[in-house]
C-alpha cells in the first residue's frame, strides 16, 4: 500500500500560463502543488486570475503553456474525473425549475446514475448542509445562504476527492458566512477532501486553511506560500486567539507586498 507521503500531489501546476484569445495574459508562471487533504486558500486582488486558475484545475479551460496534472487516488484508476472533483461557483447556479433534492442529484444524473441509491445520497447531502425539510422546495423559495448550501451539497454529493470553491460566501451576510465557514470546516474534518478555496478575505483564509497561496496582480503568479499552523479543529476560540491575529497580520503583509508587485 502506498503511504500518504508516496502519493503525488493532487494538483500540480508548473510554469502555467493562460492567454485568452483577446490577447490578455491572465496567468504567467504559476507554480503550485496541492497535497492530499490540504485546505489551500488562493488569495489575491480582483482580476489576478484566481477564477481562471480554478477553472484550469477543474478542466473547464485549457492552459496556454506549462504543465498541469491532476492525480486523483481512489480504488479504480479507470474512473474518470466525473464525480471526483466538486466545483462550487460564486453564483450558486441552481436549476430554478428543479427542487432542492433534484438539483443535488444533478451530478449523478450527469454520470448516468439516478436510481434509489443516488437519491438516498442526495437526501443525505441535503441533510448534511442543514437543509432537512427543504428537499422539495424550489430555489426561489430559499434565501441566498440556503441556495449556497444547496450548491455545496451538490458539489459534495459524490464525495469528491477534490473540492474547488470560488468565493462561495462572498455575497452573504457576515453571520451566514461565519456559520458556513464552520460547516465547511466540519465537512473537511469528516471527509478530508483536498480543498482549493478562492477568497478575497484574509480573515476567512486564515480561519479555514492549512496553507495560503498569495497571488500577484495580473498576470497572476504565486507570490507567497504560507503555512497556517493554527491548532485544529478551528472554532470560535480560534478567532479570538493571539496566534490568529498574528497570522492575519502576516498574511495581510504578504498580500500587500504581492499587490505592490514585490
Ligand atoms: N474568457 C475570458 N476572456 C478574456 N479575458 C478573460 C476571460 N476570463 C477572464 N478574463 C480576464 O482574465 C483576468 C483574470 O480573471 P479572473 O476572473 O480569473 O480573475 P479573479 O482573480 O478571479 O478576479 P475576481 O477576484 O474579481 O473574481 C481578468 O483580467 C479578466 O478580465
Ligand atoms: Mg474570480
Amino acid at each position: 500500500m502506498p503511504t500518504r507521503q508516496d502519493l503525488p500531489p493532487v494538483v500540480e501546476l508548473r510554469g502555467v500560463e493562460k492567454r485568452f484569445a483577446s490577447g490578455l495574459t491572465a496567468l504567467a508562471g504559476v507554480d503550485l502543488a496541492v497535497e492530499r487533504g490540504e485546505f489551500l486558500s488562493l488569495l489575491g486582488p480582483s482580476g489576478c486570475g484566481k477564477s481562471t486558475l480554478l477553472r484550469i484545475v477543474a478542466g473547464l479551460t485549457p492552459l496556454s503553456a506549462g504543465h498541469f496534472r491532476l492525480s486523483l487516488g481512489g480504488q479504480n484508476g479507470r474512473r474518470g474525473t466525473a464525480g471526483r472533483v466538486g466545483f462550487v461557483f460564486q453564483d450558486p447556479t441552481l436549476m430554478p425549475w428543479s427542487t432542492v433534492a433534484n438539483n443535488v442529484l444533478l451530478p449523478f444524473r450527469i454520470a448516468g446514475r439516478s436510481g434509489e441509491a443516488a437519491r438516498e445520497l442526495a437526501l443525505a447531502a441535503v441533510r448534511a448542509v442543514g437543509l432537512a425539510g427543504f428537499e422539495d422546495a424550489y430555489p426561489h423559495q430559499l434565501s441566498g445562504g440556503m441556495r449556497m448550501r444547496v450548491s455545496i451539497a451538490r458539489a459534495l454529493v459524490t464525495d469528491p476527492e477534490l473540492l474547488l470553491l470560488d468565493e462561495p460566501f462572498a455575497a452573504l451576510d457576515e453571520i451566514t458566512r461565519l456559520a458556513l465557514n464552520d460547516d465547511l470546516l466540519r465537512l473537511w474534518e469528516e471527509r478530508r477532501p483536498t480543498i482549493v478555496f478562492v477568497t478575497h478575505s484574509v480573515f476567512e483564509s486564515v480561519y479555514l486553511s492549512t496553507r495560503i497561496a498569495v497571488m500577484t496582480a495580473r498576470p497572476g503568479r504565486i507570490a507567497a506560500d504560507l503555512a497556517v499552523d493554527l491548532a485544529q479543529p478551528r472554532g470560535p476560540a480560534t478567532r479570538s486567539s493571539r496566534e490568529y491575529a498574528a497570522t492575519c497580520e502576516r498574511v495581510s503583509a504578504a498580500l500587500g507586498a504581492a499587490m505592490a508587485g514585490a
